[in-house]
């Protein structure tokens, strides 16, 4: 698959190494608005000579590229992702969908329109642990409480310092998605307060507590802070999940501890000695993105990751930050519904603001199936 590949920053760079790699693409061009950072990091990665420019259509089409893989900066996403799928191009984007839940429906219908495959790269979807997390709770009939925390203490300097909600917006909805991908079920309701401790060195809040509650009566919550010295977490953050016939716990780096209920039905207890003793998921990271990408493509299959199930992790953490200013409990319909009404006021393309007009509602069009 001859892919360009979009923004030469820090993770752009991480997508570029990737793509070299990959058995399934082939990197044919490289895009950014600064054609310098472009430029150097083809050099770094030993392709001094990979076409770049500023705009994707135009170098796809010179290159005869036929996907996009989308690294901008979250502000870019909704511009280049719709430009590509209008152009014809299935596109994979970094995390989030876009800037804001508005943008993200609107991608959403513009994928219907096109018919073409938008898919969001939330890397710790292809963690072999989450797999097997998720794996396990299942098998022990599901989760009635998930948590996780997160605490670390990075120093970045840059935008995430200047962020109103910097561990919500930028790092949470790792989380989120997480959570929706173990439980197996969508949120409901979110209720969130967020704070700066006095020793914070972020201008907005970097602690934050959610409760998450779910369709089918789980709580998910999360607790965590960005300016949290002393021990630290992993990245993946701390994970214990309370299931009817026992529990799970990941420590985000290592295999989940499963402990089975003494009790627990002896299908149960062989389940999940079969489970540990399989074969671990072959996907990993943003590897794992996009190899399932790539065979989405061949198949015409709707992976994990499709906007329309993506969308949800970012209607969390909107829901999450709308909570904290309120101090109310946000209703996920309600928000979802006071979004599109947003994405329709925005909406240039005709046929996309028809779309997402004719939806009957939001959630029933997120849990559609992507037409092919
Ligand atoms: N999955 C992860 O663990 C992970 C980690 C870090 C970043 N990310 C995500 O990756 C994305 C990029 O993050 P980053 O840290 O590399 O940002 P960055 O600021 O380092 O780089 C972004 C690049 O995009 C370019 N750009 C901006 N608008 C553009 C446009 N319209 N067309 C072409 N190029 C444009 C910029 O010039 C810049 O070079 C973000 O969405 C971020 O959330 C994900």
């Amino acid at each position: 698959m001859p892919v360009v590949s979009v923004g030469a920053g820090g993770m752009g760079r991480a997508w570029l190494e990737v793509l070299e790699a990959s058995p399934d693409a082939e990197l044919v061009g490289l895009v950014d608005l600064d054609l310098d950072a472009a430029r150097r990091a083809a050099a770094d990665l030993g392709r001094p000579d990979l076409p770049l420019g500023r705009d994707a259509v135009e170098l796809a089409r010179a290159t005869g590229a036929r996907a996009v893989v989308d690294v901008t900066v979250p502000a870019a996403h909704h511009p280049v992702t719709t430009a590509a799928l209008a152009a014809g191009l299935p596109v994979l984007g970094e995390k989030p969908a876009a800037a804001t839940l508005a943008q993200a429906l609107s991608l959403v219908a513009a994928a219907e329109v096109t018919g073409e495959l938008f898919m969001v790269s939330q890397s710790r979807r292809w963690n072999p642990q989450v797999s097997l997390l998720r794996d396990a709770v299942a098998l022990l009939g599901g989760a009635g409480t998930l948590t996780t925390e997160f605490f670390r203490a990075p120093r970045f300097g840059g935008f995430r310092e200047e962020m109103e909600h910097p561990l919500l917006v930028d790092m949470a909805i790792h989380a989120f998605d997480t959570a929706r991908h173990v439980l197996g079920d969508e949120p409901a309701a979110v209720w969130c307060t967020t704070s700066n401790p006095p020793w914070s060195w972020y201008r907005g809040d970097a602690s934050a507590a959610a409760v998450v509650i779910t369709g089918g009566g789980a709580r998910y919550s999360y607790t965590g802070s960005w300016c949290a010295p002393g021990e630290e977490t992993s990245w993946n953050g701390r994970w214990t999940a309370s299931c009817a016939h026992g529990s799970v716990r990941w420590d985000g780096d290592d295999e989940p501890v499963v402990a089975v209920a003494e009790d627990a039905p002896a299908e149960v207890r062989a389940g999940v000695d079969a489970l540990l003793a399989g074969p671990r998921s072959p996907f990993d990271g943003i590897a794992g993105a996009l190899a399932v990408f790539c065979a989405a493509l061949r198949t015409g299959g709707s992976p994990s990751g499709e906007v329309h199930e993506n969308a949800m992790s970012l209607a969390v953490v909107e829901a999450a930050v709308a909570s904290a200013g309120s101090g109310q409990v946000v209703d996920l319909d309600e928000l979802l519904e006071g979004a599109r009404a947003e994405a329709v006021a925005a909406e240039r393309d005709e046929r996309v603001r028809e779309r997402l007009r004719a939806w009957p509602g939001v959630r029933a069009a997120l849990a559609a199936p992507a037409p092919a």
